[in-house]
């Protein structure tokens, strides 16, 4: 029997395949459809204090190999996700919320909120690279470091940060100091690749509206930077920070290679919102497939065991 279960704090999950925060996750009906499939947990749209309408539309587009997106956090306020909490957890898979503040305040606010409620986990959402006029927080460190130490201090769920790609070892072991000072129980990475620019050459323009038709990047395109923030975090953190790793999966093959590099989960962006809820149970069982090629049985056998060469 092939195992992939997998843990967080005590948390425990049936598979380790489940969805982003980003695609098809932002009303109830979105969140039954997760319910209803395969993924081992229901992950919310990030959301912020108010509702929002997001950025104009066009604002998400599909090409060969991912997908590029300006969505701007279109989410229907906290309040609505904290009140369908009861109505997700007939599925008995870990309900996560996605938390994205404007400042300090704001995320302290909507922890305390969902500290009252059944939630089982927080995702704390520091790298949406598509609010006009706003940063993404993952790239200001000063600003990341006071939100860590807020989540560490009022979280009493188990929580954990959604951050954006780096590039640089020496933000990643920035980064990774900050981090290991105030031990969230998991990291997502990545976030989509921010301010990606597609032009269709025909029309002389660019493919979503937002900000010039400059987007997040996701699919095909992000998995190697994506494998490289799971690895680089996985040789810089404690371990007992547990990696999420989303970033262009799309086959077993992509799942196993991100829990080679030190993942303990794995969640689908891009190809979910291609593929509809079934792709959860497709990857799963390719995932299942490998691990019977190679001989394990669970994922232990072979989680960050990436060989480098001498
Ligand atoms: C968005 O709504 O703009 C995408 C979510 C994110 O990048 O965090």
């Amino acid at each position: 029997m092939i195992d992939i279960s997998a843990e967080i704090s005590g948390i425990h999950f049936n598979s380790c395949i489940y969805n982003a925060s980003g695609p098809l996750d932002a009303t109830l009906d979105e969140l039954n459809n997760i319910g209803y499939s395969n993924a081992c947990g229901i992950l919310m749209k990030s959301c912020t204090i108010l509702p929002r309408e997001g950025n104009p539309e066009p604002r998400y587009k599909d090409i060969d190999g991912g997908s590029i997106n300006s969505m701007g956090l279109p989410n229907m306020g906290y309040k609505y996700y904290l009140d369908i909490i009861p109505s997700l957890m007939k599925f008995n898979k870990p309900v996560i919320a996605s938390i994205a503040g404007q400042n300090l305040d704001e995320y302290k606010q909507m922890i305390e909120a969902f500290n009252s409620s059944k939630v089982d986990i927080l995702e704390i959402n520091l790298s949406c690279p598509n609010i006009v006029g706003k940063p993404q927080i993952g790239y200001d460190f000063e600003m990341s470091e006071e939100i860590i130490k807020m989540c560490r201090e009022v979280s009493k769920k188990p929580w954990g940060l959604k951050l954006p790609p780096y590039f640089d070892f020496v933000h990643f072991e920035q980064m990774a100091s900050i981090l290991n000072g105030s031990k969230p129980d998991f990291i997502v990475c990545i976030n989509s690749i921010g301010n990606a620019l597609f032009i269709d050459w025909e029309k002389e323009q660019v493919v979503i509206k937002p900000k010039g038709g400059f987007g997040g990047l996701g699919g095909k395109y992000i998995k190697p930077t994506a494998l490289a923030n799971v690895r680089k975090f996985y040789e810089l953190l404690n371990k007992n920070i547990k990696i999420i790793g989303v970033g262009g999966i799309y086959t077993g093959v992509d799942a196993f290679e991100f829990i080679l590099s030190g993942a303990s989960l794995l969640q689908l962006g891009t190809s979910f919102a291609q593929e509809g809820p079934k792709v959860f149970q497709r990857v799963s069982e390719e995932l299942k497939s490998v691990m019977i090629q190679k001989g394990y049985q669970n994922l232990q056998d072979f989680k960050g065991k990436l060989k480098v060469i001498d």
